[in-house]
């Protein structure tokens, strides 16, 4: 086990200097937020309003200082901008302004979709993705019509996921679904270069979330899972204001800081009135792939208390395998590559529960 520390990453960080001034990257306030998961870290920019002139250049020096790091076998920047969005009064509540000056609208529903159900997370990389995908999949094997949207626009994963790099057709400036593994997908991730960084700021995130919602032809189908990034942002946001959910999924691991987060992610779901149809554990037990074994290496049970002490349904504990990392790699989730796996078969009991949920 490596003893990497988020203090480690950010002493690094602090030798790498912003391009707009003589102070490092951490002292101007450009690191917004270090994640450090394992051996792998995550390192989210956000510039605000002074955008640096050479943002390709600093992503490398904070990847090479990142990656000297003892114990760093890999690193994610992501760069943003959306403090310059945000209104200067922290305490204020946070509204989207949408497209214009409109009033935030009322959540409406989507014409011939009958659930959106999204799956959330206060914490990045706790599985959502890999969950979303594979519930998909289950429940698309119990005979319903699903889609799956993509609502990371920060770091879309589903393209890899679902192994396709297809282009959207647009006909009547509506976006036509790519169809992948019988599901109904979009992602930012099929309509932008993943190479190029893209900025985000506030108007514009709402905007790419409204578009994946409402100029994407969904319909017919009997469920929509929305794949939501980490946190509580303003996709988050956007979504529960623009869409009338079904309700949501809070996916976390074990550990008791990822209940912490999501906890906050049950929260913003319960503010605004929409159903937690339950919590499930991801990487709940490791099963050792040489002998089979099981062994708790984060302490097995975390979510399923903290759903008992918060009175949401438990819906399912899915195990730390390679199988399902490995599957996902090679664009067939488990579900999907090996229906007869144990593993399918608890999110084809967890799609079971949804779906007597939604009864469809
Ligand atoms: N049960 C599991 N067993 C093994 N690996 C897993 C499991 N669940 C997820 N993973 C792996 O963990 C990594 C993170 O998973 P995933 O991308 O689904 O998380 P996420 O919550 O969507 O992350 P992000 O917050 O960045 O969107 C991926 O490499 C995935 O293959
Ligand atoms: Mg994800």
């Amino acid at each position: 086990m490596s003893n990497l520390t988020k203090q480690a990453v950010l002493e690094a960080l602090k030798a790498v200097s912003a391009t707009s001034g003589s102070s490092n990257v951490v002292d101007s306030g450009y690191v917004s937020t270090v994640i450090v998961d394992g051996d792998q870290v995550g390192v989210v920019l956000d510039f605000g309003d002074s955008r640096p002139s050479d943002m390709p250049a600093l992503r490398s020096a904070i990847e090479v200082a990142v990656m000297a790091v003892e114990g760093v076998s890999a690193v994610n920047v992501v760069m943003s901008a959306l403090k310059a969005a945000k209104p200067s009064d922290a305490a204020a509540p946070k509204m989207p302004t949408g497209a214009g000056s409109k009033a935030a609208p009322k959540p409406t529903e989507l014409p011939g979709v009958k659930h959106i159900i999204a799956v959330a997370s206060g914490k990045g990389g706790v599985g959502k993705s890999t969950t979303s995908i594979n519930l998909a999949l289950a429940l698309k094997a119990q005979g319903l019509k699903v889609g799956l949207l993509d609502a990371d626009i920060f770091g879309p994963s589903v393209p890899m996921l679902v192994g396709s790099d297809e282009k959207p057709e647009a006909i009547n400036k509506i976006l036509q679904p790519i169809m992948a593994h019988g599901l109904k997908v979009m992602s930012v991730g099929f309509l932008l270069d993943i190479d190029q960084p893209v900025i985000w700021r506030g108007p514009r995130v709402m905007g790419a979330t409204q578009q994946l919602l409402k100029d994407v032809a969904w319909g017919p189908l009997d469920v929509l899972i929305v794949d939501m990034p980490p946190g509580t942002g303003d996709v988050q946001l956007t979504m529960v204001q623009q869409a009338k959910l079904s309700g949501a999924i809070i996916v976390s691991t074990p550990q008791d800081l990822a209940l912490i987060d999501a906890r906050k992610g049950l929260a913003m779901f319960q503010q605004v009135k929409v159903p937690i149809m339950g919590i499930i554990e991801n990487m709940s037990t490791f099963v050792c792939p040489h002998c089979g074994e099981n062994s708790d290496i984060f302490g097995h049970g975390g979510a399923k208390e903290v759903a008992e002490k918060l009175q949401v349904t438990f819906l399912g504990a899915v195990p730390l395998h390679m199988s399902v990392r490995a599957s996902a790699d090679e664009g067939k989730p488990i579900v999907e590559a090996d229906p007869e796996n144990p593993i399918s078969d608890i999110y084809k009991d967890i799609a079971e529960k949804l779906r007597q949920q939604l009864g469809l």
